[in-house]
C-alpha cells in the first residue's frame, strides 16, 4: 500500500529565528534556504514581510533563489500585511499567504477585547482577501490548542468557504497532551464540511516537550502537514523538530506516513543552522546531537559492536553520521578497548588485550574520555611488543 504524504513545512526562518539573539542576515538567510531546498522541504516559511524591510527583503530574495518548495509569507489577518507578503513573495514559483488570528478566549477577550463572531469575520475577510494575489492560502488559528473545539470547528469551515487551502492549529503554547492534540484533528476531521479540500497541519510549541508527540499524534489522526524547524530552535522551548518527526515516520512504517525529505541530508543541515545561528545542539538532542549515536557504557558497546541493533533503532548513515562512535572511558570494557585499538592499527591477542586494558583503567581514571592518540600511550605503557601487535 503507497504511503500518505506528510508534507514538511520548515519555519526555522520565521518562528525559528524568534529565538532571541539568532537573528540572521538575507544571505545568511539565503543559504539556508537553499539547504532546506535540498533537503526536501514542501514549503519554505521565509518570514513575516511587514515586520522589518530586512524581513521583507528576505522573502523577496528567498522567493526569487528556492526552485522546488512552496514560499510562504505570514501576516496578521491585516489588509497591509496580507498586500505586503504578496509583493514579497511575486518572485515565488509557488507562493503560499499564510495569515490567521487568535481564536483562544483568551486572544478573542484579553488581545482582541471583541467577540468570536467578529474573529470570525476578520478570519474569512483575511483569507478572501489573501485569495486576491495567490491560490495559496493557509488560516492559522492561533492558540488553537487552547480553542474551544466547536468555535474551531465554526472558524475551520468558513475560512475553507473563503478558500483556505490549508488550516493551522497552532498549539501555539505548547499545553496540549498527545492524546488532546490528536482528538482535536479527529474532530475537525470528522465535523467540519468541506474539511477534504483542505490540508490540516500541525504547529506545536515545546514549552511542556511535547511538540513532537503533539505533532505525530496530530498526522496520526489526519494531519497531513506539520510544521517545525531545524534543530527545533524556536521562541521559548522551541518549535517542534523537523529531524524527529522526520526520522519517526520514517522509523515506523506501519503508520504508512512518508515525507520527501532526504534524510541523509538532517545531520549536516543540523550543523549549518547551529553554526549560522549561533545555537549549539545539546549533545543528547535526539537524531542529531553528538551523543545521538555514541555509546560508552561497556554493556552497550559490547552490543553495538557484535551487531549495531542491539543498542540502535537508527543506522546513523540514513541521517548523515558516518558511523555508531564508541567512546572510550571508565567504564568501557575490553571489547571496546580492542574495537578502538584496531581502529588504531593495533590487532590485540586476548592476553596483549588484558595487559592494554590494565593499563587503560589506570588511564582513563584520570581522564574523561580516552582519545585515539592516548591509545598509543597506553599500549606503550603496557609494554607489549608493538611490532607483534602494529
Ligand atoms: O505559534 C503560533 O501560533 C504561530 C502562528 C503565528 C502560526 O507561530
Ligand atoms: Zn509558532
Amino acid at each position: 500500500m503507497s504511503k500518505d504524504k506528510v508534507q514538511i513545512f520548515d519555519t526555522t526562518l520565521r518562528d525559528g529565528e524568534q529565538v532571541p539573539g539568532c537573528k540572521l542576515e538575507t544571505d545568511q538567510k539565503l543559504v539556508i534556504a537553499e539547504r532546506l531546498d535540498l533537503l526536501g522541504v514542501d514549503i519554505i516559511e521565509a518570514g513575516f514581510p511587514i515586520s522589518s524591510p530586512g524581513d521583507f527583503n528576505s522573502v523577496v530574495e528567498i522567493s526569487k533563489l528556492v526552485k522546488n518548495a512552496t514560499v510562504c509569507g505570514l501576516t496578521r489577518a491585516v489588509q497591509k500585511d496580507i498586500e505586503v507578503a504578496a509583493e514579497a513573495l511575486k518572485h515565488a514559483k509557488i507562493p503560499r499567504i499564510h495569515t490567521g488570528i487568535g481564536t483562544s478566549e483568551s486572544h478573542i477577550k484579553h488581545k482582541f477585547k471583541t467577540t468570536q463572531d467578529v474573529v470570525l469575520e476578520r478570519a474569512v475577510a483575511a483569507v478572501s482577501y489573501a485569495k486576491t494575489f495567490v491560490e495559496d492560502v493557509e488560516f492559522y488559528a492561533e492558540d488553537a490548542g487552547r480553542t474551544d473545539n466547536e468555535f474551531l470547528a465554526r472558524i475551520c469551515e468558513a475560512v475553507i468557504k473563503a478558500g483556505a487551502t490549508v488550516l493551522n492549529i497552532p498549539d501555539t503554547t505548547g499545553y496540549c497532551l498527545p492524546e488532546e492534540y490528536g482528538a482535536k484533528m479527529k474532530y475537525l476531521k470528522e465535523n467540519v464540511t468541506g474539511i477534504h479540500k483542505a490540508t490540516l497541519s500541525c504547529h506545536c510549541h515545546n514549552d511542556l516537550g511535547l511538540a513532537t508527540a503533539n505533532s505525530i499524534a496530530g498526522v496520526i489522526h489526519g494531519a497531513r502537514q506539520i510544521e517545525c524547524t531545524i534543530n527545533g530552535i524556536g521562541e521559548r522551548a522551541g518549535n517542534t523538530s523537523l529531524e524527529e518527526v522526520v526520522m519517526i515516520l520514517k522509523q515506523h512504517p506501519y503508520l504508512n506516513l512518508d515525507t520527501s525529505i532526504n534524510s541523509k541530508l538532517l545531520y549536516s543541515t543540523s550543523q549549518m543552522v547551529s553554526q549560522k545561528m549561533g545555537m549549539p545542539v545539546q549533545p543528547n538532542k535526539a537524531i542529531v546531537g553528538s551523543n545521538a549515536f555514541a555509546h560508552s557504557s561497556g554493556i552497550h558497546q559490547d552490543g553495538v559492536i557484535k551487531n549495531r541493533e542491539t543498542y540502535e533503532i537508527m543506522d546513523p548513515e540514513d541521517v548523515g553520521v558516518n558511523e555508531s562512535s564508541i567512546i572510550l572511558t571508565a567504564r568501557s570494557g575490553r571489547a571496546a578497548l580492542a574495537y578502538r585499538a584496531k581502529k588504531v592499527g593495533y590487532e590485540l591477542t586476548k592476553v596483549q588485550l588484558d595487559m592494554v586494558y590494565e593499563e587503560f583503567l589506570k588511564f582513563a581514571d584520570r581522564k574523561k574520555e580516552i582519545l585515539d592518540a592516548d591509545i598509543h600511550d597506553i599500549v606503550i605503557e603496557a609494554k607489549i611488543n608493538i611490532e607483534s601487535v602494529a
